[in-house]
């Protein structure tokens, strides 16, 4: 049994991830993108090729993921805590004043970027107060530089990382 709530959020606050924007193109005319920071973004499946984050059902951009039919995940280079920050701020999640690319779905990333990938909606899972949206790549790109990473509530400097390793 958890007794204490505060348990999980250290348990979890003890595994390594990296740090993403998650964007997507709502549907409607003249709707904006909107982006978050996501670290529950992991990889799925190689064939065919499946994604997944989850986003909390209290988040003030839950309706506009949740109904979304694609999203896009910029990876963040070591030097883009900024970005994080910025992405997690409640009211900011708009891209005015940050360089993007529009992918093939219509949502933006970065234009400064570790990777990208771009998703259709493959599946959407109801999981306690998160929805697990899992995506199918339809585009993506990559560089040789260190990852952004996140473990212990603290940002850190991964390793370069290269077609070598
Ligand atoms: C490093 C980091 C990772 C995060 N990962 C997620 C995530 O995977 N899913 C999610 O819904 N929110 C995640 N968040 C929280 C959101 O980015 C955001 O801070 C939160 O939703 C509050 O903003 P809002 O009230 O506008 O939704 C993360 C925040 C940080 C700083």
């Amino acid at each position: 049994m958890i007794s204490d709530p505060a348990d999980l959020k250290n348990a979890f606050a003890r595994f390594v991830t990296g740090v993403t924007i998650v964007s997507c193109k709502p549907e409607g005319e003249g709707v904006k993108p909107l982006g978050l920071t996501v670290n529950s973004f992991t990889s799925v499946s190689l064939d065919p090729p499946l994604v997944l984050w989850c986003i909390d059902k209290t988040s003030s951009v839950y309706n506009t993921f949740a109904q979304a039919n694609n999203y896009a995940v910029t990876i963040l280079k070591s030097d883009q805590a900024d970005m994080s920050g910025r992405f997690a701020t409640p009211g900011q999640h708009g891209f005015e004043g940050v360089e993007v690319e529009t992918m093939v779905t219509g949502a933006p990333v970065l234009k400064d970027r570790l990777a990208s990938i771009d998703c259709e909606i493959e599946a959407r899972h109801d999981a306690g107060d998160h929805v697990i949206l899992v995506g199918r790549v339809v585009d993506l790109d990559y560089k040789d530089h260190a990852p952004l990473m996140y473990v212990g509530r603290n940002y850190l400097e991964g390793p370069v990382i290269s077609e070598e390793n």
